[in-house]
């Protein structure tokens, strides 16, 4: 049974394997984004451990000379997506979007070597990989945090990954529509557009590109003009935790200064997180740059803290979090909190449950000592895929599989997680 899932799941890799990059899954998205290629290339090192680096390094070439490793890389031309590289125009020989995504590479990276045979036979590709790594988490404290907080701002909802999520909808009424040119949407053919963002979002999601584009992609612009500026602790706790494990990788490259920095980020970042604790909502609290105001809501974005190294009471408190949360779904973890007004358990990021976040969500309160917790979180996620196949997320309540079938990320952290030897499927 095990071994079957397992064989399904790289099925599924390898129907959307292009050769040197993975696409996240035909039709809806066709082309390299980045978190998932770096989670993507945890399933592969489990069974080919050469085609998870290409993974990475065929992202990391597509860097910015600044440091930005971009969120989508438009390997090739494809009219199935809106909004394609005719509308970021950011200028690349190779098109790129002009913002960024969560930082999980160096994560990504640690993990692969930890877990290899022959880390030795690696060593001179992670090197390469680790400095273009750091060059990306020094952009980020250089242009997100220009105020030197520790914490780094998100610029586009995009960046996030939860597109759609609650936690954005009052920072984004400030974002207007006005001169938004007319676009047709090209996810609403391939997905039921009620597991989809609205139109209203997606005319601010693309006010905000044309307001970069006007800006000429300079990143060094872009966090102080965007209208949308958001601290989120999920986004945050995977670049702290991705630059502790740089370190860890700088130091047994002999990389000194890149393991100091790193270290440093890594400190400044933890201490900054408890900022964002909220006793009342028992988890941490996106915080809204612009407003000065925390962000009330009890979004999986809070819960993702536990990711990095958080304090130990912190963590306890996070997996009562999740307990709570067990009562009132069927499957764990719901990416917003039933009772919050807004709540949908199948439109994407307002409630559904995604294979990814689970996955680090686990493996943090692993981590802290919270095993059953963690085991729970990792036994419904396979309890989804035996229910609804390999889909992009999952109703927490039913079950149903939503958007995109064939989901390259939700099938490589069935390999991850099966090949842990810690869940029975
Ligand atoms: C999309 O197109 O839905 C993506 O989430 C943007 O990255």
């Amino acid at each position: 049974m095990k071994q079957d899932l397992i064989e399904q799941a790289k099925a599924v890799m390898r129907k959307n394997d292009c050769g040197t990059y993975t696409v996240p899954t035909h039709g809806l998205y066709p082309f390299q984004w980045n978190w998932d290629s770096a989670l993507v290339a945890l399933g592969f090192a489990c069974y080919d451990e050469d085609r998870a680096w290409t993974e990475i390094e065929t992202l990391l070439a597509h860097q910015w000379e600044d440091g930005m490793v971009p969120h989508i890389v438009f390997h090739k031309h494809d009219d199935g997506y809106f909004p394609g590289p005719d509308v970021w125009r950011t200028g690349r020989a190779v098109p790129t979007t002009g913002i960024t995504q969560p930082a999980v590479a160096g994560f990504a990276l640690r993990r692969i070597l930890d877990r290899s045979s022959n880390p030795e036979r690696f060593r001179e590709r992670a090197r390469a990989a680790v400095r273009k790594i750091h060059a990306w988490h020094d952009w980020f404290y250089r242009t997100r945090d220009p105020q030197q907080t520790g914490l780094v701002a998100l610029i586009h909802p995009w960046e996030a990954g939860r597109d759609n999520s609650i936690d954005w909808d009052d920072a984004f009424t400030r974002v207007p529509t006005d001169g938004v040119e007319p676009f047709k949407r090209r996810d609403t053919s391939h997905a039921n557009p009620a597991h989809r963002p609205t139109d209203e979002q997606y005319k601010r999601y693309i006010y905000l590109v044309q307001l970069f584009r006007s800006l000429n992609w300079d990143t060094a612009k872009l966090h102080d003009a965007s209208p949308f500026r958001v601290v989120d602790p999920g986004f945050n706790a995977i670049l702290i935790r991705a630059c502790s494990d740089v370190a860890d990788l700088a130091d047994w490259l002999g990389e000194g200064q890149i393991a100091r920095q790193s270290r440093d980020f890594a400190a400044k970042g933890i201490a900054a997180m408890e900022t964002l604790w909220s006793d009342k909502l028992g988890q941490y609290l996106c915080f809204d740059r612009v407003s000065n105001t925390l962000v009330q809501g009890a979004s999986v974005g809070g819960i993702m803290a536990a990711f990095c190294a958080i304090p130990a009471a912190r963590a306890a408190a996070l997996a009562q979090r999740v307990r709570a949360l067990a009562e009132q779904v069927e499957y764990l973890l719901p990416s917003h909190d039933p009772r919050e007004p807004g709540f949908d358990s199948k439109r994407y990021w307002r409630g559904p449950v995604w294979l990814i976040v689970n996955y680090m969500v686990a493996d943090g309160l692993r981590a802290a000592g919270e095993t059953a917790v963690a085991d729970q979180i990792e036994t419904d996620s396979l309890r989804l895929i035996d229910k609804g196949g390999f889909a992009e997320y999952y109703d927490p309540m039913t079950g149903e599989p939503c958007g995109g079938g064939s989901f390259t990320w939700t099938a490589a952290m069935v390999i991850e997680m099966l090949s842990a030897r810690r869940v029975a499927a």
